[in-house]
């Protein structure tokens, strides 16, 4: 009642128009993904989401460089994101009856611009999430390598959870330290027009259960990385190097906005700058 005595001045068209902005907003508690891309170049974000989640923003879309683009998604999401480079959508329209040629040099999804629920191809790094309604269990993410690397990425929480500075920094998955397509061994390379443009896990590259944790491998006690892994690890120590790979724990942090930005830092700049982004 103080509030409408507080609007009594108020004209009533302004007043039911507020209203109705505000009633929807207050009532679906969704979540928003905010995805940035600061690289220099543009980037094709994609979503895919795992079995009986819906597909986001069309599982993908153009980001120029500079731009950004919120995605909403239910509460309880679950599934992944990447980035796309190197995409030319005109020059694979001839050929879509068939087998889909690839239009994007890495993480093509088939072709197409919307991935419509399509995961990409590796080698890509991946935003893992999945999504709790329930805040007191966390929403946890992370960062993947396990498929490889193309673009360097961190995501955090918006508004940062509440309390101290260190539960802060725990909500962060920085950037990379190094750019993984400068360091990458010559047998992970994936090549175009004589640059670096992706760079393979081993168990892309190779398919052995020993780099795929797979078989006798497929324990945390019997999968313990490798030199490929460790390149991975000193150039993104955030990020998840191989499927067992312990060192880098998943964030939990409930929120309302996920940050979600490639090229967070410039290529081969420290990563500690990110928090400040
Ligand atoms: C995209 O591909 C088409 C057809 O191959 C080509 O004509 C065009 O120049 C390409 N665009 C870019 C930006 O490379
Ligand atoms: C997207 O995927 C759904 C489910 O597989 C399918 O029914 C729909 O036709 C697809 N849309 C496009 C534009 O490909």
């Amino acid at each position: 009642m103080a509030c409408l005595s507080l609007l009594s001045g108020v004209h009533p068209l302004p007043l039911l128009l507020l209203i109705t902005l505000l009633g929807p907003v207050a009532l679906v508690r969704g979540v928003t993904f905010r995805v940035v891309n600061k690289c220099p170049f543009p980037v094709w974000p994609a979503a895919a989401p795992n079995a009986g989640h819906p597909v986001l923003a069309g599982g993908g879309f153009l980001l120029p460089p500079g731009q950004s683009r919120r995605v909403s998604a239910p509460p309880t999401w679950n599934g992944r994101f990447w980035g796309r480079t190197g995409c030319n959508f005109t020059s694979t329209a001839t050929n879509h009856h068939g087998n889909a040629a690839a239009a994007c040099l890495t993480g093509d999804c088939g072709g197409r611009l919307a991935c419509n629920g399509t995961a990409g191809a590796p080698p890509a790094t991946l935003v893992e999430v999945d999504l709790h309604e329930d805040q007191s269990k966390g929403s946890s993410y992370d960062v993947s390598l396990v498929d490889g690397y193309n673009l360097p990425v961190a995501v955090w929480t918006k508004p940062p959870t509440p309390g101290a500075a260190a539960a802060d920094r725990k909500c962060v998955i920085p950037g990379c330290a190094k750019n993984v397509n400068a360091v990458c061994p010559p047998e992970l390379q994936v090549t175009a027009a004589a640059a670096v443009v992706s760079c393979k896990s081993a168990c892309v590259a190779f398919g052995t259960d020993a780099f795929c944790c797979r078989g006798a491998h497929g324990t945390a006690e019997t999968c313990r990385g490798s030199a490929y892994s460790r390149v991975f690890r000193d150039a993104c120590p955030a990020y998840v190097s191989y499927p067992y790979d312990t060192a880098a724990a998943a964030a939990r942090c409930y929120a309302e906005v996920y940050v979600l930005t490639f090229c967070p830092s410039r290529w081969g700049a420290g990563a500690d700058r990110v928090a400040q982004a």
